[in-house]
């Protein structure tokens, strides 16, 4: 746990490091490079300071400079996702929403929420639309080549949802070659495929919407991650969940663009304080339960 001298610490070494690294920049530029003296930086500030500017770790990463210059960082998920995240008339709430909070409290910046299509994300994080992804965001190899994850702050498992009552589908092996609904790009779209061919999967912008369809005798099972699922089921009378999993547990963890080490490390101290205090788990009750 840090002390508050130490998130200070850090705070001021970002700081530090973001003005060396600005103060570089400028000859990088291809605008000319004289500037008016006056706009130099006083030189004779700090000089108990011992660190040297231009050793290890003094730069800063592009995508935290861009959110320390701007003041805000970009978080972006898909809020059709509870408890993690979901809409509470314009704002986006739930136990991704208190984590990204959290991270945009230490870097001491504004947050502001991208809600897009799930199967968006990587796109919008790689062309900088966004800072980071924190969407109940399973890790996957795939998705590693494309960002970085921070370490995991939940186990999840793909979950079987049918209707009540329904006697041809009672173990996850039942699903072959039916029909399945998920949400497009999620790790149950990838599971599904896993059981039925791909003609048989039918692909939502959310979770929500496939249980309405299988409510509706549509689809003959949804694959879901289990959180999401029990509160689809709470939902929905007439739907049940199989209690065989549909794959082996999946976690959780937050994404940042590649070259955002530095975003990454603030990222993964937020996590283990959060972590440590038991804090994620209440979250997790107290957005279960809402309504
Ligand atoms: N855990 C699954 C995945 O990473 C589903 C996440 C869906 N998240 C959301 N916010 N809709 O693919």
């Amino acid at each position: 746990m840090k002390t508050k001298k130490q998130m200070l610490a850090i705070l001021l070494v970002i700081a530090m490091a973001f003005s060396v690294y600005g103060c570089a920049s400028n000859g990088d530029t291809d605008q000319p490079s004289q500037q008016p003296g006056n706009d130099l930086p006083d030189k004779t500030e700090a000089p108990e300071q011992t660190e040297e500017p231009s050793g290890e770790g003094g730069e800063m990463s592009e995508s935290l400079e861009k959110i320390m210059q701007s003041g805000k960082i970009v978080w972006g998920t898909n809020a059709a996702f509870a408890p993690f995240e979901m809409r509470k008339g314009d704002d986006v709430i739930g136990v991704d929403a208190e984590i990204a909070a959290k991270i945009a409290e230490k870097l001491g910046v504004e947050l502001e929420v991208v809600d897009m299509k799930f199967d968006g994300l990587p796109n919008a994080l790689t062309s900088k639309q966004i800072d980071f992804i924190a969407a109940g965001y399973t890790i996957r190899p795939d998705r590693e080549e494309q960002m970085l994850f921070s370490d995991t702050y939940f186990k999840a498992v793909q979950t079987i949802i049918v209707q009540e009552g329904n006697t041809e589908i009672k173990t996850a092996a039942d699903l072959e070659g039916k029909t399945i609904g998920v949400q497009s790009g999620t790790t149950g779209d990838f599971t599904a495929e896993e059981y039925t061919a791909d003609e048989n999967i039918i692909r939502f912008n959310n979770a929500m919407e496939a249980a309405i369809d299988l409510s509706n005798g549509r689809l003959d099972a949804v694959i879901v991650d289990d959180l999401p699922a029990q509160m689809i089921v709470a939902e929905n009378p007439g739907l049940v969940l199989l209690e065989e999993k549909a794959a082996e547990d999946e976690e959780y963890a937050l994404g940042v663009r590649k070259d955002a080490e530095d975003l990454l490390e603030v990222i993964n101290e937020v996590l283990a304080e959060l972590k440590a205090s038991g804090q994620i788990n209440e979250w997790v009750e107290e957005y279960s339960f809402l309504n």
